[in-house]
């Protein structure tokens, strides 16, 4: 496919014309009042920067690594279902992009193919999510099945004991809350961490869906090899704070126990290193990648990440730094939003909120 955006406005603009309405509100719909989307991005709006001035800044490395694998780019894909909804391939195409451009995918348990298939679409590594459909037997089942498959690291989400409560009405919305087999999330607690760790042995775990200090300090405990901070994107528990707002804490109660990224409303090069500079590791994108893929697939992710990556650079150097190491908190402080938040807020050229 042949896919031609200049920039995430006109890319966006180009997947929303690709979509239905209903596979529209499906991605960037969340919970009830959509309070906790929209604290993702007030969040980071009420963030600035605070910029050093006169350094070289001709030689910028934009790379990092997750887990031991090197990352071009500090972006992560969020694990996203049912995505071959919004891309003919669904996951096989996100990992096709990934590969090509030379970062890591989260694949969901309920995304299409399987993660069989998409294991043998390329050999770059890749986390498989875990949602919890059966018994301890079942789980311990499709965590080995994943690391037979050779994925680099297996992923938990946490925060989806109960089906979010999203009202942006699509009939596909209405057909994943009945599904029976979802009452098994309900069951999630420590003793599943630590089952599914011994299940996989030596495989990376990562638990995603932290939200507290808490929580980071028993996961730590519990020897994960990474937290992921994430509030679902705003689509489980609604009225929780922004996620970059419990970074702080959270990299605190880590204290450097394990890696730490995080996902919510991340869609500019800004957002991202905002967390970079807070002591995020690497950052997840969910709707800029599933708008991505709307665009033009695989190629069109591709081309989003590549624009990412001249953002990225671009401004790092205007932070200047040169390298994402150098970042630290004294690179953002408290500052005041500008604009009302929603999904695509940081498009200031776009209509604000729904797009219909
Ligand atoms: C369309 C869509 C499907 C999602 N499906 C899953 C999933 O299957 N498993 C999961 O852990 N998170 C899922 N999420 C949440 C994302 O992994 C991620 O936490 C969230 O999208 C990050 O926020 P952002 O969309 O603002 O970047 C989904 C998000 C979206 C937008």
């Amino acid at each position: 496919m042949t896919v031609n955006f200049n920039n995430a406005h006109e890319m966006i603009l180009m997947a929303r014309r690709n979509l239905s309405q209903d596979t529209w509100d499906y991605i960037c719909g969340a919970a009830e009042s959509e309070t906790t989307l929209r604290r993702n991005r007030l969040a980071l709006d009420c963030l600035a920067f605070r910029p050093r001035i006169c350094r070289d800044v001709r030689e910028i490395d934009t790379c990092t690594t997750f887990l031991g694998n090197k990352i071009r780019i500090p972006v992560l894909m969020a694990p996203m279902g049912s995505i071959s909804n919004f891309s003919p391939n669904g996951a096989a195409d996100v990992d096709t992009a990934c590969e090509e451009f030379g970062t890591i995918n989260f694949i969901s348990t309920v995304t299409e193919p399987s993660l069989e298939v998409i294991a043998e679409n390329s050999p770059h590594p890749k986390s498989f999510q875990i949602y919890v459909r059966g018994d301890d037997q079942w789980i311990r089942d499709l965590a080995k099945r994943a690391v037979n498959a050779g994925y680099s690291s297996i992923t938990l989400t946490v925060d989806s004991a109960f089906y979010g409560n999203r009202e942006r009405l699509s009939p596909w919305q209405v057909a994943l809350r009945n599904v029976p087999a979802r009452a098994f999330q309900k069951g999630i607690t420590w003793d599943t961490v630590k089952m599914i760790q011994d299940a996989i042995g030596n495989v990376p775990f990562v638990i995603k869906g932290i939200q507290t200090a808490e929580d980071a300090a028993i996961a730590a405990e519990h020897e994960v090899n990474c937290v992921y901070v994430s509030n679902h994107g705003g689509r489980q528990l609604d009225q929780v704070y922004g996620n970059i707002d419990t970074l702080p804490e959270i990299v605190k109660a880590v204290n450097g126990r394990c890696e730490v990224i995080i996902d919510g409303g991340f869609t500019r090069a800004g957002d991202i290193l905002k967390a970079i500079a807070l002591g995020a590791n690497a950052v997840a994108i969910g709707r800029l990648q599933a708008w991505a893929l709307g665009a033009g697939s695989s190629d069109g992710l591709v081309k989003c990440l590549e624009h990412l990556e001249i953002e990225i650079e671009r401004t790092m150097g205007l932070l200047g730094v040169t390298s994402l190491d150098q970042l630290n908190p004294s690179y953002v402080g408290e500052s005041r939003p500008v604009r009302l938040p929603h999904e695509h807020s940081a498009f200031s050229h776009l209509p604000g909120g729904r797009i219909e």
